[in-house]
């Protein structure tokens, strides 16, 4: 299988905190690859990293051969590599469709002058667009309120957007943060279904998630980090009956 992407003895500290501690992991193409771990161990730390939104002390990033260590966000999500916040973002008033399609890359809309002096161009470049967003609504189970106002949607919906309008961009690799946080049992095994759909449609995932259902569900392989390190990697089954993570939750269980 080919990887996609990797991080080697990444750290990275916050004043006398060390949140990430020369922790390595990898991601192949194809998979929904998960990163679990208690509390404080360093997971969105790690994430933030990876996508650009905080730069490591140490260690390197390479996504899809390229070394991105440091990059700023921006430039990395432009290789392909793009994440969903946990917090739905984007503008209540517009529709699912109007949403989705701000989302695509490189419009020619985005350059005024193509707008006011080619306008048939742009017009054909919003029928591909707006086709390809109908599109990814279909594979979110969004066909049916593609006109709603975005602020109508459910909670479920929202997330579901939100994977769409990474979706829009043309990703080679999605970061998801905790996909499923906050929503029931019935609407989390819908999401965790749309995934792996996407997933046997050769999309390739990191997902952070505490939902160990859905983790064991969705997620192969599943690297678990403890106290800022890589502790195990392996299937869901066989890190949940490794002793050093057993050892990490436990010294961790929520109150
Ligand atoms: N901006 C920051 N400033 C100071 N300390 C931070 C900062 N961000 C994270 N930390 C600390 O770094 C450690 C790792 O935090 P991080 O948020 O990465 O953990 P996590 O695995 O995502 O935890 P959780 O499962 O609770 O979300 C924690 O001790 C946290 O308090
Ligand atoms: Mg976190």
């Amino acid at each position: 299988m080919q990887e996609l992407l990797r991080a080697n003895g990444v750290s990275k500290h916050f004043g006398g905190v060390t949140a990430v501690d020369g922790a390595s992991l990898s991601v192949e193409a194809g998979t929904i690859t998960g990163l679990i771990g208690p509390n404080g161990a360093g997971k969105t730390t790690m994430f933030n990293i990876l996508s650009g939104t905080l730069r490591p002390d140490g260690g390197q990033v390479t996504f899809a051969g390229i070394d991105i260590t440091g990059w700023p966000a921006e430039r990395i999500s432009r290789t392909g590599l793009t994440r969903t916040f946990q917090i739905a973002r984007g503008f209540p008033s517009l529709t699912v469709l109007e949403s989705l399609m701000l989302y695509a890359p490189g419009q020619a809309g985005d350059d005024i002058r193509t707008a006011i002096f080619r306008p048939s161009r742009w017009r054909e470049q919003d029928r591909r667009i707006a086709a390809r967003a109908a599109e990814v609504a279909d594979k979110l189970r969004l066909t049916e309120v593609l006109d709603n106002r975005t602020e109508a949607l459910s909670g479920g919906q929202k997330k579901l957007l939100e994977i769409g309008r990474a979706l829009m961009a043309e990703p080679r690799l999605i970061l998801l943060d905790e996909p499923v946080a906050g929503v029931n049992p019935s609407l989390s095994r819908d999401i965790a279904d749309v995934l792996a759909g996407l997933r046997d449609d050769g999309y390739t995932f990191l997902v952070v998630e505490h939902d160990m259902d859905t983790v064991a569900r969705l997620c192969d392989p599943v690297v678990v980090m403890a106290e800022g390190r890589d502790l195990a990697t392996g299937s869901f089954k066989e890190v949940t009956a490794n002793r050093a993570v057993q050892d990490a939750y436990l010294g961790h269980v929520p109150a």
